[in-house]
């Protein structure tokens, strides 16, 4: 029996006939693949056909500057600077040489905003490997601690939400912050935070030595879809390849099929 869920078309040419059509809404799907495989193309696209539908969405990168990313977009014709003056797209960039950040805080803002539906987070290798940057809040639900005073005067101020209260282990809601050491905890964390948000998500990560798992080994497990890019040749011929591993409530075609860059972005061939 098909289950009838209200869904996001990505719009990547070949992609939803993959998923019944789309991803259901407020699904956290992972992109995997080793390096230049496409995924941040296939995000940018991903959110680029959503504004063009009148859905908003958030860029979170965690590498590449927004300017850079720009640039990238515009090879394909997808005018950012457009969107982004219209707000229907918002770059989330961390403050560079800043710790302690709050950025489910800053993508919490951005998504308000813009009223975003969609959300790209570029990626969860990098923030894994840059894990003293950031405090990850333990849940979005935990109970106000009493010991935390805020400063109401000061919360207009974004550096205080941002950086500052987060240094102190404290949060504008009062939520509290993970401690403990354990990595896969950490990216459960972050991908539950995510999910909070009730956007439809793409998060990013790297694969693991052989690219059908994810190098952390654990963010396939915990997000509702798991897509994976790949790259090989044939002869002399370069290919590449995506296949839907997973999607929860989904029938999906789980066998591999090329796609290509032309000069509108990644079409998936039939
Ligand atoms: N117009 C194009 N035609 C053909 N190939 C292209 C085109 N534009 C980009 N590419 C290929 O896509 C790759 C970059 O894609 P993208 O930046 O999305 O990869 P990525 O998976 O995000 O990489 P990383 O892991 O380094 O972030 C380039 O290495 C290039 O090979
Ligand atoms: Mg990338």
């Amino acid at each position: 029996m098909l289950i009838d869920m209200e869904r996001a078309k990505t719009g990547i040419p070949g992609f939803d006939k993959l998923v019944e059509g789309g991803i259901p809404r407020g699904f956290n799907v992972l992109i995997t693949g080793f390096p230049g495989t496409g995924k941040t193309i296939f995000g940018l696209q991903y959110l680029y056909n959503g504004a063009k539908q009148g859905e908003s969405g958030v860029y979170v990168s965690l590498d590449a500057p927004a300017d850079q990313l720009k640039v990238q977009a515009k090879q394909f014709g997808w005018d950012f600077d457009a969107l982004e003056k219209q707000k229907k797209v918002s770059f989330v960039k961390v403050p560079e040489g800043s710790i302690k950040v709050n950025i489910f805080s800053m993508i919490e803002d951005a998504v308000e905003e813009t009223g975003a539906k969609r959300l790209v987070f570029d990626n969860l290798s990098i923030f894994h490997v840059n894990l003293d940057q950031f405090v990850v809040p333990l849940s979005y639900k935990t109970d106000l601690n009493p010991s935390i005073t805020v400063d109401p005067a000061k919360m207009k101020d974004k550096k205080y939400r941002y950086e500052v209260m987060p240094a102190l282990g404290q949060d504008p809601k009062g939520r509290t912050f993970y401690t403990g050491a354990s990595e896969s905890r950490i990216i459960y964390l972050v991908i539950n935070a995510l999910a909070d948000l009730r956007t439809t998500n793409l998060i990013i990560t790297d694969a693991g030595k052989d690219d059908q798992l994810t190098a952390d080994g654990v963010s396939e497990y915990v997000c509702d879809g798991y897509v994976t890019l790949s790259r090989g040749e044939i002869g002399t011929e370069e290919s590449r390849s995506i296949q839907v591993k997973k999607l929860r409530n989904t029938k999906i075609i789980t066998v591999s099929h090329n796609f290509d860059f032309n000069d509108n972005g990644i079409v998936i061939e039939r």
